[in-house]
């Protein structure tokens, strides 16, 4: 154990992880000191999400070593977040407390809602803690795993690590949460946070470790940092500009969509002509009806609209079997528990949807041309590992996420959804999702994009539809479509 109270709250020491054919971890050495927010940085597949399982407990190092100060506990937001779906909110966050030795009774119940209660309100609005996971919104569940992880701390000298986040939750949530763990850091905590977003690092960071390759490549206070050194850090490349590759493709094409009077969720009386090869941005804050439009448009969510056509074909009941068949797809933001079958390979995942394309009745699966198929997915979205037979739930958070994404683009569907296309990945995989849209927009695809991200929107979109309490507050296109522009609107700035 760790002595002195000058000394670091945890030390690791030549930490070594390999797992069959790959070091996930190089002989890492790190320290976390009271006080301090370390950002923790590295492409998608450097090793991150792997220190901080062996620090919980999850993995076993191969080689190495960590040791904490006297009495400091680490706390732990995992990428995946670690919730139990089937339990309500209250239920999660009483998990870690006490307050299960008082046993049943409605007074216990009440004590637990209340304390649920007590906790997300620190976070932002307060939502139905009674209501089971499963149904909240991404941004609800991150909440609740950020309360849980700083719920009953004895005191102050703890670290916390947060992998990513900031992933689901909208710009002013995330304001909160910084300010939280400005907060704890202050009292004397230290801090790790994982994070593809460059602009966070700068603004909440002290200190920032690169990783490339299991192996650390910098550690350096954060005011002696360059963005360029930063950028190449995380891409293992020279630094290009994500949207410099060319102009947003152009807006004319033969009818995709045709939507008259969409209701459902929080959206009401959404209308939409998407044509093909149109990049369609939807912005607006969270509650605002933004996140549900691709769900209702896909028939994953309840919806009930006066009109509905693909093409020229009305669509009556619209479930996502049927938007499927008529060439519409959805990517959604929570792409771990919706999007991958967690048993599969990457391969069997990446062609899951085609199935019907690639085999005959009675036939056996064409394993060869799938397989052909899909290392060519992995080399266009840069997946590392580029290991196609590997169980997908062995891939790395952002690396999960392109193949996803790859699999949706890869058939050129009529029209593509995007919730949160780039959430999670790093600066080179966003570069290759953005160039991958417009590719697919210029062989025809019509593209929705929804995004908390303006910056995103801007750059990607010919125009963008920024929603406000369930309807379309304003349509942004051309000389308007700016970062700036989206932010006011969605925001009712002046
Ligand atoms: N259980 C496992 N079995 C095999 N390989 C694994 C396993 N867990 C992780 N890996 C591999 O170890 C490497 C590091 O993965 P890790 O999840 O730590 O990356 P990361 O830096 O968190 O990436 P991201 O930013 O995409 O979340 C990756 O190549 C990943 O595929
Ligand atoms: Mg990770």
């Amino acid at each position: 154990m760790l002595e002195d109270r000058t000394q670091p709250l945890l030390r690791v020491s030549a930490l070594l992880k390999t797992f069959p054919g790959l070091t996930a971890l190089d002989h890492l050495d790190l320290e976390v000191r009271s006080g301090e927010i370390l950002a923790l940085v590295g492409h998608n597949g450097s090793g991150k999400s792997t220190l901080m399982k062996i620090l919980a407990g999850v993995y076993t190092a191969d080689g190495g070593a960590f040791e904490t100060a006297p009495g400091t506990e680490l706390h732990f937001i995992h990428q995946d977040l670690a919730l139990i779906e089937q339990l309500s909110a209250a239920e999660n966050l009483a998990l870690r407390s006490d307050e299960g030795a008082a046993g049943l009774s409605p007074y216990r119940e009440r004590r637990i809602r209340e304390h649920a209660r007590e906790l997300i309100t620190r976070f932002g609005p307060e939502f139905d803690v009674t209501c089971p996971l499963h149904q909240l919104s991404p941004a609800q569940r991150a909440v609740v795993a950020i309360s849980r992880a700083m719920d009953g701390w004895t005191h102050s000298r703890n670290v916390l690590f947060l992998d990513e986040p900031t992933e689901s939750l909208h710009r002013s949530e995330v304001e909160v949460l910084f300010q939280a763990v400005r907060r704890l850091a202050a009292e004397g905590a230290g801090i790790v946070f994982v994070s593809h977003r460059l602009d966070e690092v700068w603004s909440l960071a002290d200190r920032v470790v690169g990783l490339r390759d299991g192996q650390k490549v910098i550690d350096q206070p954060v005011v002696e940092m360059l963005e360029t050194q930063l950028i190449e850090i995380v891409t293992g490349a020279p630094h290009e500009d994500a949207g410099a590759d060319g102009t947003p493709a152009s807006a004319a094409g033969d009818r995709a969509l045709h939507v008259r009077g969409l209701s459902g969720g929080s959206v009401t009386n959404f209308d939409l002509d998407l044509h093909a090869g149109e990049i369609v941005g939807i912005a607006g804050t969270l509650g605002s009806g933004r996140e549900a439009v691709p769900a209702l448009l896909y028939g994953s969510m309840e919806a009930d609209a006066e009109v509905f056509e693909a093409g020229e074909t009305p669509l009556r009941r619209r479930t996502p079997a049927t938007s499927l068949r008529h060439g519409i797809t959805f990517v959604p933001a929570d792409r771990g528990r919706l999007a991958v079958v967690r048993d599969f390979t990457a391969r069997e995942n990446l062609t899951l949807p085609h199935l019907a394309a690639t085999t005959r009745a009675f036939a056996p699966i064409d394993s060869r041309a799938e397989r052909a198929e899909a290392a060519g997915a992995f080399a266009e979205y840069e997946v590392r590992p580029a290991r196609t037979e590997q169980r997908i739930a062995l891939f790395s958070g952002g690396n999960q996420q392109k193949i996803v994404i790859a699999r949706s683009m890869h058939r050129r569907p009529r029209v593509l959804l995007l919730d949160e296309p780039t959430q999670g990945v790093d600066v080179g995989a966003k570069s290759a999702i953005y160039t991958a849209v417009r590719r697919g927009a210029a062989a025809g695809t019509a593209v929705i994009v929804s995004s908390s991200d303006a910056k995103e929107l801007a750059t990607l979109c010919d125009r963008v539809l920024v929603m406000r309490d369930g309807e379309v507050g304003a349509e942004l296109t051309g000389s308007q479509l700016t970062e700036r522009a989206i932010v006011a609107e969605a925001y009712g700035l002046p």
